[in-house]
């Protein structure tokens, strides 16, 4: 049996696990977890400020660390390893979590283990779900991540979609920015959607229909700009189809009539229709990765904080089916991030005899699958 220690602080939350990586069910594998959220600290700033999240990272992870390991029952010389994320993310919140790491390693003897911040998403489904075997088609759809990745076991992902612009969170983080909604946005739109008519106001399904499984979604965030706004329809939908983005469709379900330029859209409605275009766009880019994917993949699996999204895991669960595949979605706590998905890369990789030397760099970019072809068009993310 192995026991992990697991760091996460590479964002807005400073986490701390065990974990028992031969536990069969998710509360046996989970020994202990304790988060903090930094949301107060940058709500009035409207998105995460890195020097607040990295000095806050520094005044709770030591005690949390403490804490955590009393919770379990257990000290730091029970743990196998000690295993932190060293990116990709805000550096100086992840210099505080990995160097921390690192002293706990040297100071008790302990191997390190350096865990990519998505490998902990990816692999998470697995931590949950212990009959989740591999390979799998994985949708990592984060604040600051969407891609569609084959997982063929630790280490080994083949990228076969990113976005080109914005991540899935981080338009969902702009929709409630500007439906004024405060930070953190994600939750607050699905909540607002749920009083809204998803057809009210008409808006563009970027690169529905392309041949590769890319993600856009900057000119569905400027066309809720305009929608909030006020714009007339006719409008926003003329400025839909001169997005520059190859491939952009309206969706058929919206007949947007000419209506008075005063008109105003209820927030409601802009959050229901916002949501619904950007699950269109999801499900259209999966399914395409879908066929390229399968046959040979065990389930279709969501991970990264919008996986939280009821929504969206209804939609995919029915896509999943339409492809004979089970759909796999971690619990909404293991969705957004976590320690116990850091402890659980780190228990994997552990077991394979993969450990870091004490020397080992925090990186704020750090792709998961190094050999991905750039994707045309698109900008530094990915
Ligand atoms: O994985 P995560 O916690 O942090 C990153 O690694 O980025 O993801 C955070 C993102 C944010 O953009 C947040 O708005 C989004 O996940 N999110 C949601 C929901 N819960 C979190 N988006 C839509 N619906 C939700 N229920
Ligand atoms: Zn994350």
């Amino acid at each position: 049996m192995a026991l992990i220690l697991g760091i996460e602080s590479s964002c807005d939350e400073t986490a701390a696990a065990v974990i028992d990586s031969n536990g069969t069910t998710l509360a046996a594998r989970i020994v202990a977890q304790r988060i903090a959220s930094q949301d107060d600290a940058h709500r009035p700033y409207g998105g995460v400020v890195p020097e607040i999240a990295a000095r806050a990272h520094v005044e709770v992870l030591s005690p949390m660390v403490g804490a955590v390991l009393a919770d379990a029952g257990l000290s730091l010389d029970d743990m196998d390893a000690i295993a932190a994320t060293a990116g990709p993310g805000l550096i100086g919140g992840v210099m505080v979590g990995l160097v921390t790491a690192k002293a706990l390693a040297m100071a008790a003897g302990k191997p390190l283990v350096a865990v990519n911040h998505l490998e902990g998403h990816a692999l998470s489904p697995r931590l949950a779900d212990p009959a989740l075997h591999y390979p799998y088609l994985l949708l990592l759809v984060s604040g600051g991540h969407c891609q569609i990745l084959v997982v063929a076991g630790v280490g080994q992902y083949r990228r076969l979609a990113t976005t080109i612009d914005d991540a899935l969170g981080e338009a969902f983080d702009k929709t409630a920015k500007i439906l004024g909604l405060g930070y953190p946005g994600g939750p607050a739109v699905e909540r607002l959607a749920r009083e809204g008519d998803a057809r009210a106001v008409p808006l563009p399904r970027p690169l529905v229909g392309s041949g590769e499984p890319h993600f856009s979604f900057a000119g569905l965030k400027s066309a809720v700009m305009r929608a909030k706004e006020a714009r007339a329809a006719d409008g926003i939908l003329r400025q839909a189809q001169d997005e520059r983005v190859e491939g952009d469709k309206l969706s058929g379900s919206v007949r947007p009539e000419p209506v008075d330029g005063r008109q105003r859209y209820a927030d409601a409605d802009i959050a229901a229709s916002f949501q619904q275009a950007a699950l269109d766009c999801v499900v259209d880019r999966t399914r395409i990765a879908l066929a390229a994917a399968t046959p040979g993949m065990t389930a279709l699996v969501v991970a990264g904080g919008v996986a939280a999204n009821t929504a969206l895991r209804g939609a995919l669960e029915a896509l999943a089916a339409q492809h004979g595949l089970p759909l796999v979605a971690p619990p909404p706590k293991l969705c957004t991030d976590n320690a116990a998905m850091i402890g659980w890369a780190g228990a994997e990789r552990f077991a394979l005899g993969y450990t870091d030397p004490l020397d080992v760099v925090a990186r704020p970019r750090w792709p998961l699958d190094a050999n991905a072809a750039p994707v045309r068009g698109a900008g530094v993310k990915g």
